[in-house]
């Protein structure tokens, strides 16, 4: 979708960036997805505003934070998409709090709060993703989840089409899953982490990057997990017990390292991934008769 130059010099003004013809194959980290334009948040406060117009223009939209939870659609895409640009000055710590902006790189954080002795976010290590993303999916592993420690949340709310600041015990963060709306816009968290010596948290985090390391494709073009673990039970597991490690449809492939990772193993297309998590999911339906949920976030048009 293309912005027209009457709506372009309206965004300058309210501080926003527009670029034109982004290909979002570059920013996910499946290294699919169509093109469109990107308009860069830089202004916080302007963000209502952008919204309203975006909403009086009748342009269709949709918000990408760091790319690494999502599948795209090929080709042109029918809306624009929003980014938040990562700011230097994005994270600050006072006593067990943490301040953090939502465009920070979630792995970068977790080491700026341990070098301060503050830890709890040893297992989010090497998540990859910003840490808005973290928040709306409640990112977790090894046993750490992000919505434990929130205790506020500045953010977009599309209800009420303001800024808002809400406290943790707002929201409700479950697996892999929260309470936010989809158009709800992440901007600033603050977390209360346990106090711990650097050493130690950097111990822990040794262990947890061991362990990605000996069983996740971490040097390929994934979205993480693809399907989220059934009750009681493990995705990657069922998958690998059915053969299916290897198994491909184009270059869409399910990882041979970690049966829950699908990769792009060359120029997969969406469509090809579309096909392989449709025909991995009913083969896992009719053999365990599960129906397993995407954990992915997959962008049709
Ligand atoms: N397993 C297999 N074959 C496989 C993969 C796993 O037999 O190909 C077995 C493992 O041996 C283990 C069990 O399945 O006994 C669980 O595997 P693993 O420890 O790798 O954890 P997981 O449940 O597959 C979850 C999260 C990961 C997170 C890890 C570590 C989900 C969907 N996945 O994976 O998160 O990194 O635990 O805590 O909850 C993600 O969210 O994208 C993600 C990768």
């Amino acid at each position: 979708m293309r912005i027209n130059g009457t709506v372009s010099s309206r965004l300058k003004d309210l501080g926003a960036e527009l670029r034109q013809g982004v290909s979002l194959t570059e920013k996910t980290s499946l290294g699919i997805g169509g093109s469109t334009d990107e308009i860069l948040l830089r202004r916080y406060e302007s963000i209502p505003e952008v919204m309203r117009l975006l909403a009086d223009e009748s342009i269709p939209h949709r918000f990408l934070g760091g790319g690494t939870n999502v599948l795209i659609a090929d080709g042109e895409l029918p809306y624009v998409v929003l980014h938040l640009p990562a700011s230097q000055s994005g994270m600050s710590v006072e006593g067990n709090a943490a301040y953090v902006d939502a465009s920070a790189d979630l792995g970068g954080m977790v080491t700026f709060c341990a070098k301060r002795d503050l830890g709890g976010m040893e297992g989010l290590i090497g998540v990859p993703g910003s840490v808005g993303g973290a928040l709306r999916m409640n990112a977790g592993a090894y046993g750490t989840s992000i919505g434990p420690h929130v205790r506020e949340i500045e953010l977009y709310r599309a209800a009420s089409g303001e800024l808002e600041t809400l406290r943790g015990s707002d929201i409700r963060f479950d697996y892999r899953h929260t309470s936010f709306a989809p158009e709800d816009v992440m901007l600033r968290v603050k977390l209360e982490l346990p106090r711990r010596p650097f050493k130690e948290i950097l111990a822990s985090i040794k262990v947890c990057n061991e362990k990605r390391r000996a069983s996740q494709p971490l040097n390929q073009k994934s979205a993480g997990c693809i399907f989220k673990n059934p009750p009681g039970g493990s995705a990657g597991r069922m998958i690998d017990d059915l053969g299916l490690k290897g198994y491909r449809v184009g270059d869409a492939m399910v990882s041979d390292r970690h049966a829950n990772f699908f990769v792009n193993a060359g120029n997969a297309s969406c469509s090809d991934m579309l096909k392989l998590i449709d025909d991995v999911r009913e083969r896992v339906r009719c053999a365990y008769g599960v129906q397993l949920e995407n954990e992915v976030i997959v962008w049709q048009n």
